[in-house]
């Protein structure tokens, strides 16, 4: 068929039948002329012929249309097109969408306007977590900063002359100090990792190893919690590709927590094991498991515990000198080793947190 400039409804309804996201041909009368399968199933409904209002309901979308069927009328070329928000709202979800309306040039054959719609949601949600984010590590410096600066003043002034109350205002200006800067250290594995996330790392590393490094290295605070550590290791497990640094940032912290969170259970038992399959793992895996027998933790937590600054408790976590950000860290740390961080607990019992890692 030869090429022809003059565009027709077949080849461009052709056209829009092949773009990804939703698009309609809305005519001078509004009327919707074509409508793509995304358009279609985005809307629930068979669109051609309908009123394009009655899709568009929202005051901003409608505008846009209106304003874009305007400029086709006062045959305006070369238009950018004309861009709205529009929300749209499923029993299970809200999405937000860019629309563009662009008015088509007539003399090629289309008289109407181009709309499209495309699902912005996530760029919402990434932009609104970065907000959440910021807000969050402002407030969390805030706090020993103020204690800082109140204690420099009171140095400086009142207490000038009182070695006593020097010595004891200066150990406190440490614990802050020493809590910005765990802030700022765990702030930093955060970035580190995330944007590590995609390269799965290539060195083998024996976990009986790290466990029992992680194990050594905590024994200090281990013995000052009155804590007794069940260690079932797994002499035959095979080396496994991973960070080693980073695993024993995952089981140190998994550790520690059960130190600072389950004490009351008065044993810690660390596992490791074998499997051949996991749901959500192609092949067989090393299992690590966290047990403690303190309080657990309600199950309406469960699903946040891994998101930055969550916490249960915020006193006591940050009276312990945690910062919330440990489990982020051991989640992107678990998602870089193509492996699985599940958390099980019941009220009362304890809580079991668990890492697979793939063996290959
Ligand atoms: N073993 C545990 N038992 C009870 N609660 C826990 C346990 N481990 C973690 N949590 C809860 O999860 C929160 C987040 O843990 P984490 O991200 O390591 O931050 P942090 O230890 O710095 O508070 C803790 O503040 C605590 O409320
Ligand atoms: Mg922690």
């Amino acid at each position: 068929m030869p090429f022809t400039m003059t565009a027709d409804l077949t080849h461009c309804g052709a056209l829009l039948d092949a773009m990804p996201d939703p698009a309609l041909l809305v005519g001078q009368d509004r009327r919707i002329l074509l409508a793509n399968p995304a358009a279609r199933e985005l809307f629930a409904a068979p669109l051609n012929g309908a009123s394009a209002l009655s899709y568009l309901r929202q005051p901003e979308p409608a505008a846009a249309l209106d304003r874009a069927l305007a400029a086709l009328a006062e045959g305006a070329r070369g238009k950018p097109g004309f861009e709205a928000r529009m929300f749209q709202t499923s029993p299970t979800r809200e999405t937000v969408l860019r629309l563009t309306a662009v008015p088509l040039a007539p003399e090629q054959g289309l008289p109407g306007v181009l709309v499209t719609l495309r699902d912005i949601s996530h760029v919402e949600e990434a932009e609104q977590q970065r907000r959440d984010f910021v807000a969050n590590v402002s407030h969390e410096m805030r706090s020993p900063l103020t204690v800082l600066a109140g204690f420099i003043e009171t140095l400086k002034g009142p207490a000038r002359d009182d070695p006593a109350a020097t010595a004891q205002f200066l150990d406190i200006m440490e614990r802050e100090a020493q809590r910005m800067s765990r802030l700022v250290s765990d702030l930093l594995s955060l970035s580190r990792v995330e944007s590590e996330e995609k390269v799965r790392p290539r060195a083998m590393v024996s976990l009986s190893e790290v466990l029992r490094a992680t194990l050594a290295a905590l024994r200090p605070q281990i013995d000052e919690a009155g804590l007794v550590v069940d260690f079932r290791d797994l002499p035959e497990a095979p080396q496994i590709p991973g960070d080693r640094d980073q695993l024993v940032q995952v089981f140190h912290n998994l550790i520690e927590n059960a130190l600072k969170y389950g004490a009351s259970g008065g044993r810690i038992d660390v596992s490791l094991d074998r499997v051949e399959a996991l749901p959500g793992l192609s092949g067989p895996a090393l299992k690590v498991q966290v047990r403690d027998h303190g309080d657990g933790i309600d199950a309406i937590h469960l699903p946040r515990l891994t998101e930055r600054f969550y916490r249960v408790d915020g006193h006591r976590s940050r009276a312990m000198g945690g910062t919330g950000l440990g489990l982020a860290i051991v989640k992107h740390i678990v998602n870089r080793h193509r492996g699985k961080f599940t958390i099980r607990s019941t009220r009362g019992e304890g809580s079991t947190f668990a890492v697979a890692l793939p063996i290959a």
